[in-house]
């Protein structure tokens, strides 16, 4: 199964998304890929924002090897499933779906609400990273179970 998580730059929200499901999908032995996008171009290239990567490597997580992507319409053929951080980045990555079936890989990655953009506000990278971890372990078993 492959999977992706977008958010706007693919520097701080989405590239620890993909780290933690990650770490947790080699931990328990899956066969997964898990990867990063995000819908705008500004930081293509770039490592993820120093901050993600220092509160991923507070709880044992390295980021810091990944490198920013631009969301791309192919990438509808490439994943299963296509997980986004907030409400812009759902309306943005559907505006590119071909059809039904590109529509119906695309999910908010929270079951309620979104993953607020810490990239203004120091102090957000913590529960940004807490709210992330929580999600993701609850999303390992929902996947494991519908697949
Ligand atoms: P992200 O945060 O979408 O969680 O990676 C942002 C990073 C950079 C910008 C916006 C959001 N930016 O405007 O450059």
């Amino acid at each position: 199964m492959k999977i992706l998580m977008v958010c706007l730059g693919n520097i701080c929200r989405s590239p620890l998304a993909h780290g933690i499901l990650a770490h947790m999908i080699h931990e328990n032995g899956l066969d997964w890929t898990v990867e990063s996008a995000g819908t705008g171009d500004w930081h293509v290239g770039q490592a993820p924002d120093r901050r993600s990567v220092s509160v991923a490597k507070k709880y044992g997580v390295d980021i810091s090897a990944q490198r920013a992507r631009h969301f791309a319409q192919a990438f509808f053929d490439q994943y299963d499933y296509i997980f986004v951080m907030d409400d812009k980045n759902y309306s943005d990555v559907r505006s590119l779906a071909r059809d039904e079936a590109d529509l119906k890989k695309v999910k908010m990655f929270l079951l309620e609400g979104i993953v607020p953009d810490p990239y203004f506000d120091e102090t957000q990278f913590e529960p940004v990273y807490q709210l992330i971890a929580d999600r993701c372990q609850v999303l390992i078993n929902e996947l494991q179970s519908e697949n």
